[in-house]
């Protein structure tokens, strides 16, 4: 195994850009010795968590090839922007660090191609509007960069977009050895009116079973503390193949390996099913944690958004998630400002977030994407209204995450240590998703955790007994 590292710009929500020290297995000492000038990658990647796992995989493959990943644009022969489009400004922040690149072509030779959901949406578009961008890759199809970046340098020219619509089976370059990302299914068939992906990742395809056992039981040999398996709709897995079963049984096949943590994002409330609960309650290495995006509290928007439920549908769904998993932490996405959002359904959405009162959320204005319904209807609330709503559920959330978190001093709670706070901390997260911060204590180890203390936006304890003895 050996160390290396790629840096990964997390979400659009002005995260500081993060490097991640990263493992990669089976890559033997010849190779990674025969690393060469030509062969110094740099990846940055911007969206969600799919993103980052591809970037993951995009660093295995080129490392497979004797590329040496690199922590500097200045250090690269080659530049790859794993691009967002989630958002509208999710996609101009990956635009604004062309420049960084243009600067560097200045001085020297140095390749950019820019990819994920951007490079597979824009496409060629993007060779047209940006001549330093020298070729665009997708959201899938990462096992034949290096034989395209080659055929690249010995042709020149642009190269197009391309991409194969198999869930490729690649080797990762993982940024964590404590908790692991692990594709359960591509893809998204729900065509929710807001959203690109179904777009940018085509319709949803289900990974085999077999396989996520498999490197689930790999990454338990190799010493992973958690997995987290990822899809944009975990609840819909298996429908697209039958004969590989639902979630509810995969999650029980993951859950029955030796693996200390489960966790798994995103379900789909619609989706949901009380056999995923009974496996969440039944396993005690299922965390008990569920991200259950509702988006708006509002009958009439949810019915424009084609989510497929209306309000008391939502409640019911989490009355029936209070009820079979008990203690369970629910976290939730919300989008502000959805075209025709009047006030009333704004107050519609508080009141939905009073009613629950989740973990925590994930608020975003609403911003038109390309190809969706919702681009074809006026975006009609103002930049300002949006600004304000935006304002007062994160505040009133504020406020609410606040007083849950309080309830937790003076318990004790087992915390997976995941990693060094920027003040010289540890911190990692509970069962239930809250981070906990503590003072002592070593990355990986899944720790008793005393509270003492808490914010908005973690926990703050003293570890009482840790896997490797008492602290
Ligand atoms: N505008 C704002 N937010 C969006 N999301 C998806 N599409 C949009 C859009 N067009 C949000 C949803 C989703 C999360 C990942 O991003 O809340 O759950
Ligand atoms: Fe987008 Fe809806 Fe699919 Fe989620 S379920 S990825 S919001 S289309």
């Amino acid at each position: 195994m050996y160390r290396t590292a790629h840096r990964i710009d997390q979400g659009e929500e002005g995260n500081a850009i993060l490097s991640f020290p990263s493992v990669i297995d089976g890559i033997s000492a010849i190779q990674y010795s025969q690393s060469v000038m030509g062969k110094r990658a740099y990846i940055e990647t911007w969206g969600c968590q799919m993103n980052l796992h591809q970037s993951e995989g995009i660093a295995g493959v080129l490392q497979r090839a004797g590329y040496t990943l690199v922590e500097e644009i200045e250090e690269a022969d080659i530049v790859l922007f794993n691009g967002c489009m989630i958002r509208q400004k999710a996609e101009e922040k990956v635009y604004g660090r062309i420049g960084a690149v243009v600067e560097e072509k200045r001085k020297r030779s140095v390749l950019l191609g820019i990819g994920g959901c951007l490079g597979h949406l824009r496409g060629d578009s993007l060779l047209e509007r940006f001549p330093a961008v020298d070729f665009v890759f997708g959201s899938r199809g990462h096992g034949s960069l290096p034989e395209r970046i080659e055929q690249l340098r010995r042709t020149g020219g642009r190269l197009p977009a391309q991409d194969p619509p198999t869930i490729e089976e690649v080797p990762f370059s993982r940024k964590s050895s404590v908790t692991a990302m692990v594709t359960i299914a591509e893809g998204c068939s729900n065509f929710c009116s807001y959203c690109i992906v179904p777009y940018a990742r085509g319709p949803m395809r289900s990974r085999a079973p077999a396989l996520v056992v498999r490197e689930v039981e790999h990454l338990v040999s190799a010493g992973f503390q958690e997995v987290l398996l990822l899809g944009q709709n975990v609840n819909s897995y298996g429908r697209d193949r039958p004969e590989f079963g639902g979630f509810a049984e995969l999650l029980d096949w993951v859950a029955r390996t030796r693996i200390p943590r489960v966790r798994f994002t995103t379900s789909h409330p619609r989706d949901m099913t009380v056999d995923v609960l009974k496996t969440m309650a039944a396993r005690d290495n299922v965390c008990n944690h569920l991200h259950l995006p509702c988006q708006s509290g509002s009958d009439r928007i949810l019915q424009a958004m084609r989510r497929g439920y209306n309000r008391g549908q939502y409640r019911s769904i989490v009355d029936a998630v209070r009820d079979v998993v008990e203690g369970v932490n629910l976290t939730t996405d919300i989008i502000v400002g959805y075209p025709g959002e009047t006030e009333s359904d704004f107050a519609d959405t508080m009141r939905l977030i009073e009613e629950v009162r989740f973990g925590s959320i994930f608020a975003a204005k609403y911003s038109p994407r390309p190809l969706t319904r919702s681009a074809l209807v006026e975006d009609d609330v103002s930049e300002g209204t949006k600004n304000e709503r935006l304002q007062r559920i994160l505040s009133r959330q504020r406020e609410i995450a606040l007083e849950e978190n309080e309830r937790w001093v003076g318990r004790d709670v087992r915390v997976l240590i995941e990693g060094e706070t920027r003040d010289g901390r540890l911190y990692g997260r509970a069962d239930d998703h809250r981070t906990v911060v503590v003072e002592a204590g070593a990355i990986g180890e899944l720790a008793t955790v005393h509270v003492e203390g808490a914010t908005a936006s973690a926990l703050a304890g003293s570890v009482l007994i840790s896997a490797k003895g008492n602290s």
